[in-house]
């Protein structure tokens, strides 16, 4: 690969960027200071640096978001803030989008990534995927709001998946609950909620397939992957 590929591709900047930094020597392949664009180096065993520090060839990124209230998770948006917005310009990457789709009110976990075909499989309905959401919807409950869960509700004339839904806490006129659905339809908890007669107060993603929010991963703020988060997505989902 191009070294002046490769320097874009670890988010150093455009190419044009990119021939600043060789220029004014900044990058080392191997312990030499280079200063052409166009070399060939190997992207996995050069050792490449800038200002001393390794730059790392990763074929795909993967970033997991404590996602905030008030951010569209989408890529852009001519109003409101993405989530694509909150990362840092040494993360940014103009193809990173995110997987699948919390509503704006919606906290937790989200997935950012650009691996597609990884994003494909995770959101396919054949799939059935877990996702866990941690609600406060209004209470009381129906006494066999399980039942009504587990048999499958129907929306827009059509069966759902079985969901899982176990109370943590009920103070009556607010109920605090764990849920777990298979599926990602339009604002499917919310309105599976409205099908028991309940309103969704608050909600916020705690896991996805393989991967849960880390609780030490402040809202608003994300993190790459670990090494073994990497490897559980992508065997195991
Ligand atoms: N279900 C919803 O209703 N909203 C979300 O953001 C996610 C799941």
């Amino acid at each position: 690969m191009r070294l002046d590929k490769f320097l874009s591709h670890v988010g150093l900047g455009s190419r044009k960027e990119v021939k600043v930094l060789l220029k004014k020597g900044k990058i080392t392949v191997n312990g030499q200071a280079i200063k052409q664009p166009q070399i060939n180096v190997n992207e996995y065993d050069d050792d490449i640096r800038f200002d001393d520090e390794v730059l790392v060839y990763r074929l795909h990124d993967y970033f997991i978001m404590n996602k905030p209230a008030d951010v569209l998770s989408a890529t852009v948006d001519a109003v409101d803030a993405t989530v694509i917005d909150l990362l840092q310009d040494n993360d940014y990457r103009d193809n990173l989008f995110p997987v699948g789709r919390l509503d704006k009110d919606t906290t937790g976990l989200l997935l950012i990534t650009n691996n597609g075909q990884l994003a494909h499989q995770l959101l396919s309905p054949k799939r059935h995927v877990k996702k866990v959401y941690r609600a406060l919807v209004k209470g009381p409950l129906p006494s066999d709001v399980e039942e009504q869960f587990q048999s499958g509700l129907m929306l827009d004339g059509e069966q759902l998946q079985p969901a899982l839904i176990t109370v943590l806490n009920n103070y009556q006129e607010e109920v605090d609950v764990e849920v777990t659905i298979t599926e990602g339809k339009y604002h499917q908890v919310k309105r599976m909620f409205e099908l028991v007669g309940s309103k969704v107060y608050q909600l916020e993603r705690i896991a996805m397939g393989p991967l849960t929010l880390p609780s030490d991963l402040e809202r608003g703020t994300y993190r790459r992957l670990t090494l073994e988060e990497e490897q559980l997505l992508l065997n195991k989902n």
